[in-house]
C-alpha cells in the first residue's frame, strides 16, 4: 500500500497570516524525502489553502508524483490539463464545507464526469474519482473509464463503535474487491490516522491510501520541543 501525502493544512497555515510562512512546497520536498510515494493538493474554487502558484511550483519541483484533488468545473479542469499532474481526483465540492464531507455521487453527476474524464485523458491524466464504498457508483465509475476510485473513508474513521468500524471496513472491502476485478486502480482516503490505519492496512489490493490531517497534526505536536528550544536559544 502506498502513502500520498496531503499538504493542504500547510497552505491553511500559511495564508492564515497572508504571508509565505510555512511554505507548502518546501513541506512537500520534505515529505519526499521522507520517503512519501506522492503529494496531494486540493485545488478549491476558493482558493482557501492551496492555489495556482502552489500547484505549479510543486508540478515543476516534486519528483514523485502529483495528484491533484479537484471539482469537475471548467475553470479548474483547464488549470489542470495546463499542469498536468499525474493524477487527477475528482471531488465533490461545496464552499460551506470545512473539508470535503463525501463522495462524489457519479450516477447522479454521469455526463459531467464523463466529459470531465475524457477532457483529462486528452491531457494524458489518469482520472480517480472520490467515491463511497458503493457497488452502483463504482460500477459507473468503470463505466465512464476511470482509471481509479479512491474509497471515502471518512465513515470508517467516524465509527463510534467497533460494530460501526467493522461494518464500514466491510463494505470496503466488498467494494475494493468488486472495482479489481473492473480493472479500476483502488486509492483510500479521509479521516484515517495513526490508530485506525492499523485495521486498515489489513484491507488487500488498495493501491495507495491518502492522509492529511493526522500526519500535519502530529508533525506540529512532536516538532513544537525543538522549536521552542531553538527560540530560547536565540532569546537568552
Ligand atoms: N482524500 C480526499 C479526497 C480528501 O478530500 C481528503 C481531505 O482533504 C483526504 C483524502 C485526506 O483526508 P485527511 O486530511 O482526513 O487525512
Amino acid at each position: 500500500m502506498k502513502f500520498s501525502l496531503n499538504v493542504d493544512h500547510i497552505a491553511t497555515l500559511r495564508n492564515s497570516r497572508g504571508e509565505n510562512d510555512p511554505e507548502p512546497v518546501i513541506a512537500a520536498l520534505l515529505a519526499e524525502q521522507a520517503g512519501v510515494d506522492g503529494i496531494v493538493v486540493h485545488l478549491r474554487e476558493d482558493r482557501r489553502h492551496i492555489n495556482e502558484r502552489d500547484v505549479r511550483l510543486l508540478r515543476e519541483l516534486i519528483t514523485t508524483k502529483l495528484d491533484l484533488e479537484m471539482a469537475a468545473t471548467d475553470e479548474i479542469i483547464k488549470i489542470a490539463c495546463d499542469v498536468g499532474p499525474e493524477l487527477s481526483t475528482i471531488v465533490p465540492e461545496r464552499r460551506q464545507e470545512l473539508t470535503t464531507e463525501g463522495g462524489i455521487n457519479v450516477i447522479d453527476n454521469i455526463n459531467r464526469l464523463k466529459d470531465a474524464i475524457s477532457d483529462l485523458h486528452g491531457a494524458d491524466i489518469l482520472v480517480s474519482l472520490f467515491i463511497e464504498p458503493n457497488i452502483d457508483q463504482i460500477d459507473a465509475a468503470a463505466e465512464i473509464n476511470s482509471d481509479f476510485i479512491e474509497i471515502h473513508t471518512g465513515v470508517f474513521a467516524n465509527a463510534v463503535t467497533e460494530e460501526e468500524q467493522f461494518d464500514e471496513l466491510d463494505k470496503i472491502r466488498t467494494a475494493v474487491k468488486h472495482a479489481k476485478k473492473l480493472g479500476l486502480g483502488v486509492n483510500a482516503g479521509h479521516g484515517l490516522n495513526y490508530q485506525n490505519i492499523k485495521i486498515f492496512r489489513e484491507i488487500p489490493d488498495i493501491d495507495e491510501v491518502s492522509i492529511g490531517h493526522a500526519v500535519i497534526s502530529r508533525a506540529v505536536i512532536t516538532g513544537l520541543k525543538e522549536a521552542i528550544q531553538d527560540m530560547i536559544r536565540l532569546i537568552k
